[in-house]
């Protein structure tokens, strides 16, 4: 069966009865970003700016019984609200399946006036003090979900956004699941997709502080995961070249 969800405190349904008309309200928008089987666009309604995205499937009975990518982002989000970690509010999701199969799914989500994502600011900003402070962040942010056995799925320094006051936000998250088992697959997996991207944009003494904070918050032993942690991403990604030319100063303030 088809679906939708509005969020009601956000939006007057009225105007919106069925999913078609969902759907329609994406030719709309402003055309962000196409991938190979979602695209996102940025779009009013009501009085609410908004993000939306949507998944295309090859219909088939791969996901009868599971979720769609739009309604396990949500589901993400409802966690993230849980944990108290910062995310955009959910406006609207909706999925169209024909007898059982799933065609597409579209999530809207509250735009987070002009965030920056996190490649583009550790591409960018220099400022030593205020680079250590969000890396910081980020690392508690990510061990608390994981000490909650939350992991996120795709957790890339693009897929967190930060606000003009420097907070951190989750976004991107269709993938999160709550998992029992307190070191699993899925968390290896967050540590190294982040880790990576870290490396990557920052000098080495900041990723190591990233570590060094992540077990801090998750009660792991930092030197054994200072070791491990270079050694299982070299592993898995190989050599990585750093995406910007490291200065050796950088400048420090007093954030
Ligand atoms: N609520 C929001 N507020 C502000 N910007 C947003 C919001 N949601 C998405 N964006 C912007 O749109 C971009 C694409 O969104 P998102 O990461 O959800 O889509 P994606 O296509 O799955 O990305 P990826 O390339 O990581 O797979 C984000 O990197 C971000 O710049
Ligand atoms: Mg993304």
């Amino acid at each position: 069966m088809s679906k939708f969800y509005i969020n009601k405190s956000y939006i007057k349904s009225e105007n919106i009865l069925s999913i078609e008309d969902i759907d329609a309200l994406l030719q709309e928008g402003q055309f962000i970003v196409k991938g190979g089987n979602v695209e996102v666009r940025r779009l009013q309604i009501g009085t609410i700016m908004c993000f939306i995205k949507k998944y295309f499937y090859k219909p088939s009975y791969r996901y009868l019984g599971r979720c769609s990518s739009a309604f396990g982002e949500k589901k993400s989000y409802d966690c993230f609200s849980k944990l108290e970690i910062p995310h955009p509010q959910v406006i609207l999701c909706a999925e169209k399946r024909v007898i059982g199969k799933l065609h597409w799914s579209i999530l809207a989500t509250q735009e987070i006036p002009e965030a920056t994502d996190l490649v583009s600011f550790l591409m960018s900003n220099n400022d030593h003090t205020l680079r250590k402070y969000i890396i910081d962040k980020i690392a508690c942010m990510t061990g608390h979900i994981h000490n909650n056995g939350f992991f996120h799925g795709s957790l890339r320094l693009r897929n967190i956004l930060l606000t003009q006051n420097t907070n951190p936000f989750f976004i991107d998250c269709p993938k999160g699941k709550y998992k029992k088992t307190p070191i699993g697959r899925g968390f290896i997996y967050d540590l190294l997709s982040i880790y990576k991207d870290i490396t990557r944009v920052c000098t080495q003494e900041e990723s190591k502080f990233f570590i060094a904070k992540y077990c801090a918050k998750t009660g792991k032993n930092i030197q054994q995961w200072q070791q491990k942690l270079p050694q299982m991403c070299y592993k898995k990604f190989g050599k990585m070249k750093p995406l910007r030319p490291l200065p050796t100063t950088l400048n420090t303030t007093n954030k």
